[in-house]
C-alpha cells in the first residue's frame, strides 16, 4: 500500500506529465503554423511519449492500492518567436521533469518504500534520454542559424522519428 504522501507526490507527477504532453502538442501545433511539417511531428511524438508516462504512473499507483487523482492542468506556453525557442523550453521543462523524479526518489527513500524507489529507477533512466534527445535538437537548430536550408534539413530529418510506446512491465 502507498502511503498518503507518495499517493499524492505520485499523482503531481501525473498532472506534470500530461502538463509535458499538453505543452508538446501546444509546439507541435506552433511548428505546424511555420509549416515545419518534421518538428510538428517529432513534438506530436513527444506528447504521445508524455501520455505513455502518465500511464505508466497511473498503472503503479492503482497497482499499489492507491487511488489515481487527475487535477486541473496549467495552461501551456504560447509565446515562442522563433523554432529554436520552443526547443529552449523544451530543454528547461525536461530538466524540470528530471529534478521532479528525483524529488520522488528522494521521498521513496525517506519513506524506505523501496518498491516505489525501484519504480522510479525507469524514469531516472528515461529522463538522461529525455534530455539529450531535446539537447541534440536544439544544438541542430543552433548550427543551422534558424533559417534558410539548414533548417529545412533539420525539419526533414525530425520528420522521421516515429513514436514507440514504452515497454509494459
Ligand atoms: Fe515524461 Fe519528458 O518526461
Amino acid at each position: 500500500m502507498l502511503s498518503e504522501n507518495m499517493q499524492n507526490a505520485l499523482n503531481g507527477q501525473i498532472n506534470k506529465e500530461i502538463y509535458s504532453s499538453y505543452l508538446y502538442m501546444a509546439m507541435s501545433m506552433y511548428f505546424e503554423s511555420e509549416d515545419l511539417s518534421g518538428a510538428a511531428s517529432w513534438m506530436k511524438t513527444q506528447a504521445l511519449e508524455e501520455l505513455a508516462h502518465a500511464d505508466k504512473f497511473m498503472r503503479y499507483v492503482n497497482e499499489r492500492g492507491g487511488r489515481v487523482v487527475l487535477e486541473a492542468l496549467g495552461k501551456p506556453d504560447s509565446s515562442w518567436d522563433v523554432p529554436l525557442d520552443a526547443f529552449d523550453g523544451a530543454l528547461k521543462h525536461e530538466r524540470f521533469i528530471s529534478a521532479s523524479i528525483n524529488d520522488l526518489v528522494t521521498l521513496a527513500r525517506e519513506e524506505k518504500d523501496f518498491m516505489s524507489d525501484n519504480f522510479l529507477q525507469w524514469f531516472v533512466a528515461e529522463q538522461v534520454e529525455e534530455e539529450a534527445s531535446v539537447s541534440e535538437v536544439l544544438r541542430m537548430f543552433k548550427l543551422a542559424g534558424g533559417a534558410g536550408g539548414g533548417l529545412l534539413m533539420i525539419d526533414r530529418e525530425l520528420g522521421s522519428r516515429v513514436f514507440t510506446p514504452p515497454a509494459a512491465e
